[in-house]
């Protein structure tokens, strides 16, 4: 397998309760956008562990350990089917695998066992089909095939386990906390300092509490190295087998001060989650077209404007634009940016049209961040961008709208062209002018978004031949059946001799194209390069989630960088972190 692993392990300060799977997700996706797999491996939720500990010690005088480990594992199990649902709803592939499916085997104690080995072939292989593999921590099976569980904090343990495995590339460990703190001589914690290293000894000296003893011994025995960390950090505290090295730290950054463009589908979905992460984000205004119109509860309404000009009044650092158009979408972002904010768009059609913001587009030096506008979760600018610091990339072959890819599939089944695309909008995936979608036009943006970047240099909207949805017959339908095939929107950009012939038409994928079997809204991105290598990406392209995803993972990469300049880094090594 070519991309490299990395192994977050999420502990039950992290997950306190539902409220925290957004940043969750977010930690995972960050993951995802490097081009890395994910190994997550979870604790239960807050107090649940000693809640069923509780409840089994009250009901029953001396409980057998094998029915008790049995209990105590439902608290990992419940919160790794939680993360899955929430991963999905993100629209990011990910597979739940327990201890039983890997193979995780452990010896006793029944409570307290040692874990022995697990399937590192089988591991690897799931990884191969998607790109996040969650895991419920602290528990294995005996040869027998009954749970054992790893202790106290074995949720640690089986993280690191796994990374000695998997010979992971990096292992995160996220607490509340952004690293280990200096213990002063008194016993008290100095908040202003944090070990930037600690060796494994001095991390069983102090890190009691945080880090279970016996994942700390596991991994000084293998020489396994791991970064306690809190979720959304760029630092943190490594742990491995040299000195301890301490540095000063501002362990509570205020939160980035964030004014956002646009309440609709992807604005409160963004919103919502800025308001579930109040330590980082602090939304400052919102701007609306009506702001008389009823909202939703939750949204303040001395929030609203409908006024650019009074929305950057409240001096936002980063502006997020969910507006949607080429009117007040960009005076808004040109304003912001001449004002110095830092700016997320999802506006594919104000980015390809803009031949200003088109050339901004592909520096991501956190002024302009657009991976929203095209192939929402699926992280299709990101993936063509790290593949060309390697290799030139000489085709991209894509379906790029979730709208277009639903109706088909709909009509396909037998539904109505103008029910499938009332089913489209309700869901939340078509624009707000949804001829955009039908005509083409959307896809075209998109194209010229992504092959700009993948080629290097501008392709422009009329450099795009296009045709749109009003080309499907129920006669073109049959024949790609006949066929043994499906009728797909498809966008493909080619490196020609003569230049980029770029291109979005209706095409019959044969079961054999990598793009066979994308179905409803999902997006699925074929990356070839000179070196005959083929990246296929896949995820979910449009809806509240998958977009908000994206926007929030481009307001933390902001973020990131806006800290590390505080404190005396670039911009670089912060997103390199
Ligand atoms: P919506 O139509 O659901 O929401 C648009 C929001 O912008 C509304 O809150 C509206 O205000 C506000 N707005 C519209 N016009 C103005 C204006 N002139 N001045 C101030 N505010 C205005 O759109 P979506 O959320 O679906 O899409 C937003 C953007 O995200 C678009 O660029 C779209 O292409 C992009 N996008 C959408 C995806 C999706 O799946 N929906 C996926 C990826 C990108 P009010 O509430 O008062 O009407
Ligand atoms: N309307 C767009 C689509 C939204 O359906 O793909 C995502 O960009």
């Amino acid at each position: 397998m070519r991309d490299p692993i990395v192994v977050l392990k999420f502990g039950s300060s992290v997950l306190k309760n539902h409220d925290a799977l957004p940043s969750v997700v977010l930690e995972i996706y960050r993951e995802v956008r490097r081009g890395r797999r994910v190994v997550a491996v979870v604790s239960a939720f807050g107090n649940r562990t000693d809640e069923l500990l509780e409840s089994a010690q009250k009901l029953f005088e001396d409980p057998d350990p094998s029915c008790l480990a049995r209990l105590l594992e439902t608290g990992e199990a419940e919160s790794a089917a939680t993360l899955g649902l929430a991963l999905d709803q993100a629209g990011i592939p990910a597979k739940i695998l327990d201890a039983g499916q890997l193979g995780l085997t452990a010896q006793e104690d029944v409570l307290d066992a040692e874990p022995l080995e697990f399937d590192v072939v089988r591991l690897k292989h799931e990884l191969m089909t998607v790109p996040v593999i969650v895991v419920p921590g602290f528990s294995g099976k005996l040869p027998n095939g009954s749970p054992a569980l790893l202790g106290r904090g074995g949720s640690d343990l089986t993280a690191l386990f796994l990374t000695f495995g998997l010979r992971a590339q990096e292992c995160r460990l996220l607490k509340d906390v952004d690293g280990l703190l200096h213990v002063r001589s008194d016993g008290t914690l100095d908040h202003g300092t944090r070990y930037a290293t600690v060796s494994y000894d001095e991390c069983l000296r102090v890190g009691g509490p945080l880090i279970q003893p016996k994942a700390v011994e596991f991994a000084k025995m293998r020489g396994v190295k791991f970064t306690i960390a809190r979720c959304g950090s760029s630092g943190g505290t490594l742990t491995g087998p040299g000195v301890s090295r301490f540095e000063a730290v501002d362990l509570r950054p205020a939160p980035t001060r964030v004014a956002l463009g646009g309440l609709g589908t992807v604005g409160l979905g963004v919103f919502r989650w800025m308001n579930s992460l109040p330590e980082d984000f602090c939304v400052v205004g919102i701007l609306v077209k009506d702001s008389g119109k009823s909202r939703p509860e939750d949204v303040p309404a001395s929030l609203l404007t409908s006024s650019v000009d009074h929305l950057l009044e409240e001096q936002p650092e980063v502006v997020i634009e969910t507006i949607g158009g080429t009117g007040t979408a960009a005076d808004l972002v040109h304003k912001a940016m001449d004002s110095g904010c830092g700016v997320v768009s999802a506006n594919k059609q104000l980015l390809a049209l803009d031949p200003e913001l088109l050339a901004k587009t592909g520096h991501r030096d956190g002024q302009l961040l657009v991976s929203a506008s095209v192939g929402g979760s699926v992280p299709v600018l990101e993936s063509v961008e790290t593949i060309t610091l390697r290799q030139d990339i000489i085709k991209i072959k894509g379906i790029l709208n979730g709208t277009c890819n639903f109706i088909l599939d709909q009509v396909n089944d037998g539904v109505e062209f103008q029910d499938a695309l009332a089913e489209a909008q309700e869901r939340g995936l078509a624009e707000a002018n949804p001829h955009l979608d039908i005509s083409g036009l959307d896809c075209v943006y998109k194209l010229a978004l992504l092959a700009s970047r993948a080629f290097g240099q501008e392709v422009t909207v009329d450099e795009i031949e296009y045709e749109g949805l009003a080309e499907v017959s129920s006669g073109k339908l049959k024949t790609a059946r006949d066929k043994g095939g499906e009728l797909k929107l498809v966008a493909t950009a080619i490196r020609t001799a003569k230049g980029i012939k770029a291109r979005v038409g209706l095409v019959i994928i044969s079961p054999q194209d990598p793009l066979f079997g994308c179905a409803k809204e999902a997006n699925r991105l074929l990356i070839e390069t000179a070196g005959h290598r083929q990246v296929l990406i896949h995820g979910k392209g449009a809806g509240r989630w998958p977009t908000t995803a994206s926007v929030m993972a481009d307001l933390y990469e902001i973020r990131r960088g806006h800290l590390a300049v505080r404190q005396g880094r670039t911009r670089q090594e912060a997103m390199a972190s």
